[in-house]
């Protein structure tokens, strides 16, 4: 299956980081972000081996269903998805990002990660497609809470169950966020997206609103991907390398 996919891969013009940075030199770039991007800082991703669903059933453990079907097991997972992102931070990745949107360069960063690494980089224009682990609230009344209070208890005054503010499986994406996303995705120059496996809609019709608004999507990832066809090169590397790379070579 990798061999098909990273056929599929090299038939795109592979970009060379020189290409990369001319890309940035000009501007209008939209980032878009997954769990690749924050490997690097100590965080798993969801479907590399070793990964968050190698051995987990994302259905049974993430989904509107799971909150009420499997409460305890649901709880435990995202009290350790909170700790981990508490115990590492974002990497120098995360930071030439935020320092490129202050260059004026990146216009936007649109992620699907939760973990909230991006704006804790100094990254301001971000769209959390997927909502942030540190929202926590009430199912049933809407009181929301702090993280260490999740940590330590999973019911609201009320009764009620309490959750993150992410998006599970079966519930849509907050609208505001998916509609800014899919704006600058349309009106942007170059798409970078990085460290995605494109596997999850509705955040993986990204790339082609940028094709269709005459953009170009270039994807940095460690391994092929196989919805190849969504983007329109590949440079084959970790986030982190690939940028700092680009942005030794940009000379900032
Ligand atoms: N550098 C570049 N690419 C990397 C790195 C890295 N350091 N680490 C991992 N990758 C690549 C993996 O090879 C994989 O192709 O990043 C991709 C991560 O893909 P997934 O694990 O599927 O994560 P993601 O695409 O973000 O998943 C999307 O699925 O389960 C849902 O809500 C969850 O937001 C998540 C969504």
């Amino acid at each position: 299956m990798i061999e098909e996919k990273r056929e599929g891969c090299e038939r795109m013009n592979n970009v060379s980081i020189e290409e990369l940075a001319g890309r940035v030199k000009e501007g209008n770039v939209v980032i878009f972000t997954g769990a690749g991007m924050s490997t690097e800082s100590g965080l798993p991703d969801f479907r590399s081996n070793g990964g968050l669903w190698d051995g987990r059933d994302p259905m049974e453990i993430a989904s509107a269903n799971s909150l009420y079907q499997n409460f305890d097991e649901f709880t435990s997972f995202y009290r350790y998805r909170i700790e981990e992102k508490n115990k590492y931070a974002p990497h120098e990745g995360h930071r030439i990002l935020a320092e490129w949107e202050k260059k004026g360069l990146v216009d936007a960063v649109i992620t699907q990660n939760v973990d909230g690494y991006h704006r804790q980089a100094g990254s301001e224009t971000v769209y959390e497609l997927h909502g942030s682990l540190t929202d926590i609230y009430c199912e049933t009344c809407g009181r929301t809470y702090t993280e260490e209070h999740y940590l330590q208890k999973s019911n609201c005054q009320c009764n009620g169950k309490l959750r993150p503010g992410i998006v599970l499986f079966g519930e849509a994406l907050p609208v505001e966020a998916f509609e800014k996303s899919a704006e600058a995705a349309r009106n942007c120059k170059t798409m970078l997206v990085i460290g995605t496996s494109l596997q999850v809609s509705p955040a993986n019709m990204l790339p082609s609103e940028t094709r269709s608004g005459g953009g170009n999507v270039i994807l940095i990832n460690r391994e092929p991907v196989e919805l190849f066809y969504l983007v329109d090169g590949w440079i084959e590397g970790s986030a982190r390398d690939v940028l700092k790379a680009c942005h030794e070579q940009l000379g900032l």
